[in-house]
């Protein structure tokens, strides 16, 4: 039989195969507030955009060996509120350390020395370092099992660092936007390969193609 069956596979092999094969991924580098005001982060990378109207993301939240949820999860369940900041080549090093398995109550942030600015929307502050920063409210989270949560958040504002967005044209500058994506394991990309595909009308298709609009009639 062709092909590998999921169900075949023990969920290891399946991740190995889906994070190998889903690349690159967008990194969230979510921040939160604990229940002492600490503010907590946590990168995600089964993260992405969803739709921009209403304009969601979601975050693909693992629990811990034993179901209980991690600190961003328990703390997005308590409050609804978290900040998503995206990750580019200047914060990857940093990034990387907020996922160090520091005890609950240990803020990520203040480990790294990481700068914190406040919200608008929100009360989870968002970090300063970040190219972007999306302030997000928790819209629906759903449970797939006792390990697994996807948590849909809306979001309520972008902030920007100064020279990414050409606010007239609603234009991201990827000339100095630098973000990075993950591949499988301790890999990572840069976007700095680009190019340009032009998405056409079926008419220039057909132009460009040669081919004949069909007559709907058989010959
Ligand atoms: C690049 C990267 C991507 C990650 N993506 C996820 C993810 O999508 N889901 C998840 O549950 N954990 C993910 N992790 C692991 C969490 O960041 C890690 O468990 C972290 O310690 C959780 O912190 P918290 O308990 O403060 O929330 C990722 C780690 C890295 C380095």
């Amino acid at each position: 039989m062709s092909g590998i069956s999921f169900r075949e596979l023990d969920p290891h092999d399946r991740y190995k195969l889906l994070c190998g094969v889903v690349v690159p991924r967008p990194i969230a580098l979510v921040t939160t507030l604990d229940e002492n005001n600490k503010v907590n982060a946590a990168p995600f990378s089964f993260f992405n955009v969803f739709s921009e109207d209403p304009p969601l993301v979601v975050l693909g939240l693992q629990h811990k060996a034993d179901h209980s949820p991690k600190d961003t999860t328990r703390n997005i369940h308590r409050s609804g509120e978290f900040v998503v900041h995206m990750v580019d080549e200047a914060l990857a090093t940093t990034m990387n350390d907020c996922a160090i398995d520091f005890p609950s109550g240990n803020s990520e942030v203040e480990a790294t020395g990481l700068a914190t600015l406040p919200s608008v929307d929100i009360a989870v502050p968002r970090l300063a370092a970040a190219p972007f920063a999306l302030e997000c409210r928790q819209h629906v989270a759903l449970a797939f099992g006792p390990g697994r949560e996807l948590l849909v958040g809306e979001v309520l504002r972008l902030h920007a660092r100064d020279g990414l967005v050409d606010r007239e044209r609603m234009y991201v500058d990827f000339d100095v936007y630098r973000p990075i994506g993950r591949l499988f394991g301790n890999l990572y990309a840069t976007q700095r390969d680009t190019f340009a595909l032009t998405r056409e009308s079926h008419a220039q298709w057909l132009a460009r193609s040669g081919a004949r609009e069909p007559s709907g009639e058989s010959q």
